[in-house]
């Protein structure tokens, strides 16, 4: 990855504040929500049997209203404050991001004419930008690569201890995961900055091709960018995924990570029928996301939608609330199963006690049972 400019005293002070007021948020706030939920619900009412009767006791609660508050704020700052360190380096970063490697050992082929999905360019009510809260969402500022970038370690509370997560342990544990297979042709869909692609290329390293396809031209330019420097050799492509243009058959491997939550219902079912007819008979499609709602006693799943209203998550509580093995099945897939992750998340601030734990932050997978590898 190329070298981020430092902050400034005064900007890292900025993250060091944000990053202390979410850690304070999660280790006392919802740890308080938590704490007087158990302590029982009210006298002549029983236990809430679902998310939405455990909302009913929990969103009105002052402590709950001010920790999604605050999470909100934080994250909204934290965004723009990451946008805001690399104001002053615009054009140093723009003209890395334009320039490009001379001699790449991959590829990265854009396509101006692609027209962006409505769901994607949209601004939400209160006339912020896009998901994520992001200035400019994905794709709409050319240095979105380098603010994802620094502003992820705030986000995954990793920036005091210089966690930047590269590659993340989890991708690294998910890409080598896929059942044993004989592994040619490679595709992650929604690659963004290519975290995903580059663990794919780590464990498959004789694979003929690795592709990453996303709509963002910005996203894919930092991708390349990014690979190139690795020595990873990777094909990033701009390519719609509702309608990649691939032929029939084109991949032995699918992948995914983080991509199915950002996708309206509608939207994921188109997704999935193409990553169907992409993929070859006997192939293997798997996707690295959040757990459902279905899985988590109810007053977790409430709190697992806190991202999702701390952090402009438009299609979260959708995803989350469906049964995505039953669409798989629906879509034609076979042997459809899903599981936690085999990997620990770093413990920062202990959060993890909290709602980072399996149920909260723990990805699932989804993987052709049959041909798992040998337990
Ligand atoms: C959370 S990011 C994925 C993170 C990434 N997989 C990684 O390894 O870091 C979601 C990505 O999905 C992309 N996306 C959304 N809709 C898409 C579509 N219809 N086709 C392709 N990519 C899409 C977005 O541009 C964004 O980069």
């Amino acid at each position: 990855m190329p070298e981020l400019p430092a902050p400034t005293q005064e900007q890292a002070a900025h993250f060091d504040y944000l990053e202390g007021l979410r850690g304070y948020n999660y280790t006392v706030h919802v740890k308080g929500i938590l704490n007087a939920y158990e302590r029982g619900t009210p006298s002549g009412k029983s236990a809430p049997a679902t998310m939405l009767e455990a909302a009913e006791v929990i969103a009105p609660t002052a402590l709950y209203q001010f920790a999604a508050a605050t999470q909100h704020q934080a994250q909204k700052m934290g965004w723009a404050s990451a946008r805001r360190s690399l104001e002053a380096h615009t054009d140093h970063l723009a003209g890395l991001l334009e320039e490009m490697p001379v001699e790449p050992i991959g590829r990265l082929v854009l396509d101006p004419a692609l027209e962006l999905p409505e769901y994607y360019t949209a601004r939400d009510s209160e006339g912020l930008d896009d998901i994520h809260l992001v200035p400019g969402g994905y794709w709409g500022d050319p240095l979105v690569g380098p603010v994802y970038e620094r502003g992820g370690a705030l986000y995954r509370m990793a920036w005091r201890t210089g966690y930047t997560g590269s590659p993340p342990g989890a991708l690294v544990a998910f890409a080598g995961g896929a059942p044993r297979g004989d592994y040619q042709r490679i595709l992650d869909i929604g690659c963004s900055f290519g975290g995903l692609t580059m663990a794919l290329r780590t464990a498959y390293p004789d694979a003929e091709e690795v592709v990453g396809i996303d709509i963002s031209a910005a996203a894919l330019r930092w991708a390349h960018l990014t690979a190139e420097e690795r020595g990873l050799a990777i094909a990033f492509e701009q390519r719609d995924a509702t309608a990649t243009g691939y032929p029939d058959g084109s991949f032995d491997l699918i992948s995914g990570f983080l991509l199915l939550h950002e996708l309206g219902a509608e939207t994921l079912d188109v997704v999935m029928a193409e990553a169907y007819r992409l993929l070859r008979p006997g192939g293997h499609i798997r996707f690295l996301d959040m757990p459902p709602y279905a899985e988590l006693p109810p007053e977790r799943a409430f709190l697992q939608s806190f991202d999702c209203q701390g952090n402009g998550e438009a299609f979260w509580d959708a995803f989350l609330s469906r049964d995505f093995k039953s669409l798989l099945r629906e879509t034609g897939f076979v042997n459809v199963s899903d599981g936690p992750l085999d990997y620990d998340e770093p413990n920062y601030w202990g959060t993890a006690a909290l709602l980072r734990t399996g149920e909260f932050r723990t990805e699932n997978r989804w993987v052709s049972e049959a041909d798992k590898p040998d337990a």
